[in-house]
């Protein structure tokens, strides 16, 4: 049997495969379920402090495509292929209180599984910031292997909390620092897709100490409007606002965000998450250089918790692994980022003529100028 097993932020995981914080890992049952189908880890639904009190109405739907005309829809019609996951659900409506025991039953039950506990709080006082400590420590205390900081929710008004961390590296760096003195587990940093140049949030938390990044959360997105009733597929009283893109078209995107973190830090740590819902689809990421992968949609659609999502998962590592032995790779080690190096700016790629083009430029290109002209 191939060895499916990896060390992550110093944490050993059966396999590189986990579910990502969302309603798949919103309670202890789910949460016991995904460990049983085997999962090797969760994070769970982001616990906060606040009140969270969420819309009107349901929090996501999916949105398919018509092989036919073409069209997206979240309206159900018979051959429409998964196009994606429309959400604007908050963090956890449960407190930490409800929180704490639960974690820590679960890992007593589980003691070979990893707990990853996603946290989220303010940023905008003294006191905000002591509300990431009492949340990382209560979690860690109660059996938490790790902690992910949630700094990318994009349904925020607040301008100091979820993503609105996320796209400002010196707040990322704060919030990093000040769980990191409370704490001794692993601290992951979950990044928003939403910002021009993902690798200046990436150093703003490695700065603070993060130990890994995870990548992505969902994109900003909108749902479509019907043709027929003028209204937004999803909304209440008529009324939308920007929510969060999850599933397979987000793969490229949240592929392209990865591809220039682990290209810039390539000895850092990064946990892949977006539109993986099979082993191929997991594949790019850690061809990138992630040392683990995480799911929601995919989980989502099947049973709650994925239960066939990860079998395939597992069954599609080991294949590859088989398939590949002839090379010596007998672990996610052995070919972890291999393909990183093949992502180069627009002008180094081959011209049937090279001799007349310049990267942009009339004549030669400059020599600092090598990533060519818009
Ligand atoms: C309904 C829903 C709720 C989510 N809630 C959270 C959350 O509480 N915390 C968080 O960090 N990410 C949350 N996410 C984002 C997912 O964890 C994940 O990053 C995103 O959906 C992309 O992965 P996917 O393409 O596999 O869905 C949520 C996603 C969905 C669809």
């Amino acid at each position: 049997m191939p060895d499916l097993s990896v060390t992550f932020t110093g944490i050993k995981f059966e396999n590189p495969f986990l579910l990502s914080s969302a309603p798949p890992t919103e309670s202890e049952s789910n949460i016991v379920r995904a460990f049983e189908a085997g999962w090797a880890g969760v994070v769970t639904k982001t616990i906060g402090v606040h009140p969270v009190v969420n819309v009107k109405g349901p929090k996501t739907n999916f949105m398919r495509t018509d092989p036919a005309s073409g069209l997206i829809s979240m309206k159900k019609k018979a051959g429409a292929a998964l196009h994606s996951s429309w959400n604007w659900e908050l963090i956890s409506d449960k407190p930490l209180d409800w929180w704490i025991g639960r974690l820590a039953r679960i890992k007593k039950a589980h003691p070979g599984k990893v707990l990853i506990a996603s946290i989220m709080a303010g940023s905008g006082s003294d006191e905000e910031l002591r509300h990431w400590q009492t949340l990382a420590k209560a979690c860690q205390e109660d059996g938490a292997d790790a902690l992910e900081l949630n700094l990318s929710c994009p349904h925020m008004d607040r301008p100091d909390m979820g993503s609105n961390i996320g796209k400002d590296d010196e707040l990322i760096s704060v919030v990093t620092q000040v769980v990191k003195e409370v704490v001794r587990v692993p601290v992951w940093a979950k990044l928003t897709p939403s910002t021009t140049d993902i690798v200046v949030e990436a150093r703003g938390a490695f700065l603070g100490g993060a130990d890994a990044i995870s990548s992505s959360n969902t994109f900003t997105s909108l749902p479509v409007i019907d043709p027929e009733t003028l209204e937004f597929e999803m909304n209440v009283e008529g009324l939308v606002s920007t929510g969060g893109l999850g599933g397979p078209a987000i793969l490229p995107l949240s592929l392209a965000k990865m591809a220039q973190m682990t290209g810039a830090l390539p000895d850092k740590e990064f946990s892949g998450i977006g539109g993986i819902a099979e082993f191929p689809h997991a594949l790019n990421y850690f061809l990138l250089g992630c040392g683990t992968v995480q799911v929601c949609t995919a989980a989502m659609l099947d049973h709650a918790v994925g239960p066939n999502v990860i079998k395939s998962l597992v069954r599609g590592m080991e294949e590859f692994l088989e398939k590949n032995a002839h090379r010596g790779w007998k672990s996610l080690e052995d070919f972890r980022g291999i393909r990183r190096d093949r992502i180069v700016s627009h002008s180094k790629i081959k011209r049937p003529d090279e001799a007349h083009y310049h990267g942009g430029y009339e004549t030669e290109a400059p020599a600092a100028a090598g990533r060519g002209a818009k």
